[in-house]
């Protein structure tokens, strides 16, 4: 909702917009689970990005195109899959990282890392595989932000 908020609902809606805003805002690090959904994200999560996507708030038009309006902050994202994305043939159909990496960058996050669980429906052998690597590379993508809170 991107005009004058008029009606209850309009005004509720522009409320829990600026309240996300505010949150967004005020942290150092940001941490989102992204589940891939149909390829690409889970509703809820499009949800927030439709929030927090804010023209004159989170980025701005300029003559030389979007400007992201957030700076300085470190994004860690856990993508959990069903199957493999990360390489092979199905790469073509990842929908969800380039996705959320071009939404993120739009509002100037561009510190990110993706940790990735994948082969997560493979069966419970490849499922544990699949949390005990991500939890590795989550303790390494942690790391900085953990610097930056000590
Ligand atoms: C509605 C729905 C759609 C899904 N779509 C995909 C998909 O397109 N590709 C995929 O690899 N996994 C897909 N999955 C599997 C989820 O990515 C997987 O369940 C998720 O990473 C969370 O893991 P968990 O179910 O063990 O919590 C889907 C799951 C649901 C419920």
């Amino acid at each position: 909702m991107r005009s004058t908020p008029g009606t209850q609902a309009e005004l509720a809606t522009r409320a829990t917009s600026d309240e996300l805003v505010a949150e967004l805002r005020a942290a150092d690090v940001v941490v989102i689970g992204a589940p891939m959904y149909n390829f690409s994200i889970a509703t809820g999560l499009r949800s927030w990005f439709d929030h927090v996507l804010r023209a004159g708030e989170t980025f701005r038009y300029t003559e030389a195109g979007p400007q992201g309006l957030l700076e300085g902050k470190y994004v860690i994202v856990v993508e959990s899959r069903g199957g493999l994305y990360s390489e092979g043939p199905a790469q073509a159909v990842d929908f969800q990282e380039p996705y959320l990496r071009h939404l993120l960058g739009f509002i100037g996050l561009r510190d990110v890392t993706f940790v990735r669980a994948e082969r997560i429906g493979f069966g419970p052998e490849a499922r544990a595989e699949a949390i005990a690597a991500a939890t590795a590379a989550l303790r390494d993508a942690a790391a900085p932000a953990l610097a930056r809170a000590a």
